[in-house]
């Protein structure tokens, strides 16, 4: 399993604390930034991480902004990307089993580590439900109009 991760500022202080949870767990992961409190611009880091999962082959990314808001919207206008903005951990167990998303957004300042983890165990644990795969193909189909 290969993760790729990254934030802007306002998720900087939860990414790390997620990167805790991975090296604990032996989970492999790419930090593609931001590396301090700094302030940078979500839209990039989104492109980093959108660039990073489809051409490096991730399994899933990580995207995380002040609300996960921001960072889900930018994740989403990248083809291929299907970004879910999950609260707990009935939404990001549907994310997989539903949505197939393929990046976990989450707020740096809306979200805790503890309710994070959890998150983040259940959409790893879950798997994509074939009967949904008409509606996930019609997403494509929007990309490709
Ligand atoms: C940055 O201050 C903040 O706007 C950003 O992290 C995010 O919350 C946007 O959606």
């Amino acid at each position: 399993m290969r993760i790729v991760i990254g934030s802007d500022h306002g998720g900087y202080q939860l990414k790390e604390e997620i990167k805790l949870f991975f090296d604990e767990n032996h989970i492999d992961y790419l930090d593609v930034g931001t590396y301090s409190n700094e302030s940078v611009d979500y839209p990039d880091y989104a492109l980093k991480i959108g660039n990073s999962l489809l051409k490096d082959h991730f399994d899933f990314g990580i995207a995380i902004c002040g609300t996960g808001i921001g960072i889900s919207i930018a994740m989403n206008k990248i083809k291929g990307i299907r970004a879910a903005l999950v609260y707990d951990e009935n939404t990001a167990r549907l994310a997989k089993e539903h949505n197939q998303a393929n990046v976990l957004a989450f707020g740096g300042r809306t979200h805790n580590i503890e309710q994070v983890k959890k998150m983040i165990k259940v959409y790893m644990d879950s798997n994509f439900e074939e009967r949904h795969i008409n509606r996930i193909n019609k997403i494509s189909n929007i990309e490709k109009e």
